[in-house]
């Protein structure tokens, strides 16, 4: 299945232009703040160019990347260069929610957002934007501010100026993350949010009209978490999303794609046929699928290194070229590059015995992992 191979007499050059050119992709020309150092190392001579993720992906006509923090970008030469070699896809992985673009109610800053579209552009990736309505990172002044009689007007207005400033520039917008939670007990399993509490159910597809208006040609998605297997509970909120896009699509709400998040953890339900069959029914509406967040946390694993990568390489190929092989899966993006920053070293899932997770294509020292290789197997599955 997965292939590990010896690389240690060989070295490699880190460098998106390397990549992109192996890759056949228009280059464009590179600013002074986008050029990248070529790293050379002692690491992994065959995942670069066209063994890149990137140009793997290229070759089957799948989008490829990970979620990012855009100061790194530029201030992080090796996170720099992995990113611009392997992605031909980006997403914020915190700068375009409302606490990053919102420091008050009247103010709007793209500073940092803006860093990561540029360093897109300059490396020839499309940009995913992540998210315009959500119950989580809401700014500070947000709960004294925003009521029930001004919550419609100050979504909608957020929409018109975030989704305008990047109007024509992004691939797709989440537009709604994480509606529905099961354990809030509404017969249509939506969220108990402040915007459900202060708008109403409608709060969804209001959006969703407010983003096609400002960006018409961005992709607009229902991202969610927690559908992925065939656990009671996986399978019970999967039913409920498909009951919302059933509702959104009746309606002639303005949605092309559903985003499954994918943060899957070893040791769980392997996901299968359920969902095989959510992505099935998605195509026969019309939808795409973007696998959006994928990692594999492996806090319960035990043993060595070898063993846990092992397990976490499996999970990555097994769940990528299960997906793939569906045409309406078009992009696969990772939550994070590099195990250095993944939010899963966070307290609630740390590991038990202290040491850092092993969960992205490349570790804390951008050594390729197991996963790296899996899932550019897994990639190769898909048939162009
Ligand atoms: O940037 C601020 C900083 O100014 C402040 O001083 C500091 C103090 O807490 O917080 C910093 O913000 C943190 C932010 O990450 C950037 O590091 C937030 O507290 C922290 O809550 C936030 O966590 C993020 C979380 O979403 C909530 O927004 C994680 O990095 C991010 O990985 C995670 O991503 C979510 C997806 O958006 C949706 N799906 C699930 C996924 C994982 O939880």
């Amino acid at each position: 299945m997965t292939s590990r191979r010896n690389f240690s007499r060989r070295t490699f050059l880190l460098g998106g232009a390397a990549a992109s050119l192996a890759a056949g992709m228009r280059l464009p020309l590179l600013g002074e703040k986008h050029k990248l150092p070529k790293l050379k190392g002692p690491q992994f001579a065959d995942v670069t160019g066209p063994r890149s993720l990137r140009a793997h992906a290229q070759a089957v006509g799948l989008l490829v990347g990970c979620a990012v923090v855009p100061e790194r970008l530029t201030g992080e030469p090796a996170y720099g260069s992995v990113v611009a070699e392997q992605a031909n896809i980006l997403v914020a992985e915190n700068a375009m929610k409302w606490q990053a673009l919102r420091p008050a109610p009247d103010k709007f800053d793209f500073r940092s957002a803006d860093e990561l579209v540029d360093f897109a552009a300059a490396h020839g990736q499309k940009v995913r934007g992540h998210n315009l309505c959500w119950h989580e990172s809401l700014p500070s002044w947000f709960a004294g501010t925003v009521t029930k009689d001004n919550a419609q007007g100050f979504l909608i207005q957020h929409i018109q100026t975030v989704a305008g400033h990047f109007a024509g520039k992004l691939h797709s917008w989440d537009v709604v993350n994480e509606a529905i939670d099961l354990k809030d007990g509404r017969a249509d399993g939506l969220r108990k949010t402040p915007w459900l509490e202060m708008i109403g159910p409608d709060y969804i597809e209001l959006a969703f009209h407010a983003a096609r208006e400002a960006d018409p040609t961005a992709l607009l998605t229902y991202n969610d978490y927690g559908i992925e297997n065939d656990s009671p509970d996986s399978r019970a909120k999967r039913g409920q999303v498909l009951m919302l896009i059933r509702r959104l699509k009746a309606r002639g709400v303005p949605i092309d794609a559903v985003g499954i998040q994918s943060h899957l953890t070893v040791g769980d339900p392997m996901p299968g046929a359920g969902l095989l069959e959510f992505v099935r029914e998605m195509a026969r509406m019309g939808l795409q699928v973007f696998i959006t967040e994928l990692d594999a946390n492996e806090h319960k694993v035990e043993g060595l290194v070898a063993d846990r990568d092992a397990a976490v390489a499996k999970l990555y190929h097994d769940y990528v070229a299960m997906l793939v092989a569906e045409p309406n899966v078009t992009a696969v993006l990772t939550w994070g590059i590099t195990d250095r920053y993944t939010w899963l070293n966070g307290e609630k899932y740390a590991r038990p015995d202290g040491k850092p997770q092993r969960c992205l294509p490349f570790d804390s020292d951008y050594q390729p992992a197991p996963a790296f290789f899996a899932l550019r197997d897994a990639i190769d599955k898909r048939r162009p």
